[in-house]
């Protein structure tokens, strides 16, 4: 099988594994365990943030940000496709009791424009408008790069305007690969990140989150009300160790691959992808005009020939490349999906 379905697929390796089994441990409940505190402390040097926590998933690591920026009935401005609002369960509402105002924007970029027309007057009917988040890359768009100059506008914006600002950076390093960008210009702009270890970065386990004065205390105290204490988890913390040292610049292949199967695919059979859109490692196929009439009947043929993608909304399916995926097994899998779609 050549699974495509996510970044998330992929397995330890056997360099990681070794990493992994040669870390020291303790428990990181009394902030013992040393390779926890290693890798927070590199994550945060490397981030430019004074205090980063290590945290189960991405999803445990924006909701602490979520919470840890607002208060209850507060009001939560993001983009409409952005993974906060789509995929996290609900946990604004239930965990952190506030409210969403997601903005569609082209890309998943929103504009200063349309924050500003998003945000409540000082008047007891509504909601307090707290705080901003942007997702970059941008999954749902299609692993997009925020422009820099629209994340220092948004910036400038919150800040005059006394909003938090958080960046769901699950798969952050693709942007800073893709734009050539210091991650330091770009996590500056922010009050808090949160950075996935178990997408493009490979490892099976963790995110990290950081921020400023204060972070570690208050993040670690809400960590734990969610239930995300962890004990001799220096285990994983040495895979994302690992990650961080050897697993970042290599992304730039999954870039590549991405775009050898969206170029060599699109227009095949009916399938359309925005080409221009394309700027790392997640390929979007407009099957519509195929013969198929659904996702699920695409996605079946697909695997019957050991293909694995996901569908991506209706008459959409997602291929995404990552570091069990080689330039070999993409070029195996576009002559698949040709022949499974002409
Ligand atoms: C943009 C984005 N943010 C956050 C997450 C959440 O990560 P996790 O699955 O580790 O909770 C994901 C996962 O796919 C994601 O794509």
């Amino acid at each position: 099988m050549i699974d495509l379905r996510s970044d998330t697929v992929t397995k330890p390796s056997k360099a990681m594994l070794e990493a992994m089994f040669k870390a020291k441990v303790g428990d990181d409940v009394f902030e013992d365990d040393p390779t926890i505190n290693l890798l927070q402390e590199k994550a945060a040097e490397l981030l430019g943030k004074k205090e980063a926590l290590f945290v189960p998933s991405g999803t445990m690591g924006n909701q602490i940000c979520v919470r840890i920026n607002t208060t209850l009935g507060d009001e939560v401005i993001l983009e409409y496709g952005s993974h906060i609002f789509n995929y996290e369960a609900g946990s604004p509402a239930t965990l952190s009791g506030v409210q969403i105002h997601p903005l569609n924007a082209e890309k998943g970029f929103l504009s200063i424009e349309q924050i500003n027309s998003a945000i409540r007057p000082d008047n007891e009917h509504f909601a307090r408008t707290k705080l901003v988040c942007l997702e970059n890359t941008h999954n749902r768009a299609g692993g997009t790069v925020y422009p820099l100059e629209r994340i220092e506008e948004i910036s400038a914006f919150t800040k005059k305007n006394n909003f938090k600002l958080h960046l769901d950076g699950a798969r952050l390093f693709n942007a800073v690969v893709a734009s050539k960008t210091d991650v330091k210009e770009i996590v500056k702009h922010f009050d808090t990140v949160s950075v996935c270890l178990s997408k493009g970065l490979g490892t099976p386990i963790g995110s990290i989150i950081a921020g400023g004065d204060d972070f570690f205390y208050k993040a670690r105290r809400v960590r734990k009300s969610f239930g995300g204490g962890m004990r001799q988890a220096g285990f994983l913390a040495a895979a994302g160790i690992f990650a961080l040292e050897n697993n970042i610049e290599r992304l730039e292949q999954d870039h590549e691959n991405a775009r050898l199967l969206a170029e060599e695919i699109n227009r095949v059979g009916g399938i359309e992808i925005d080409l221009e859109n394309l700027q790392t490692n997640i390929v979007i196929l407009d099957i519509s005009k195929t013969k198929f009439n659904s996702n699920e009947e695409a996605l079946a043929a697909l695997e019957k020939e050991g293909i694995l993608l996901v569908a991506f909304g209706i008459g959409k399916l997602r291929a995404v490349t990552h570091l069990d995926v080689s330039k070999k097994q993409i070029q195996i899998a576009c002559e698949v999906i040709k022949n499974t779609f002409s």
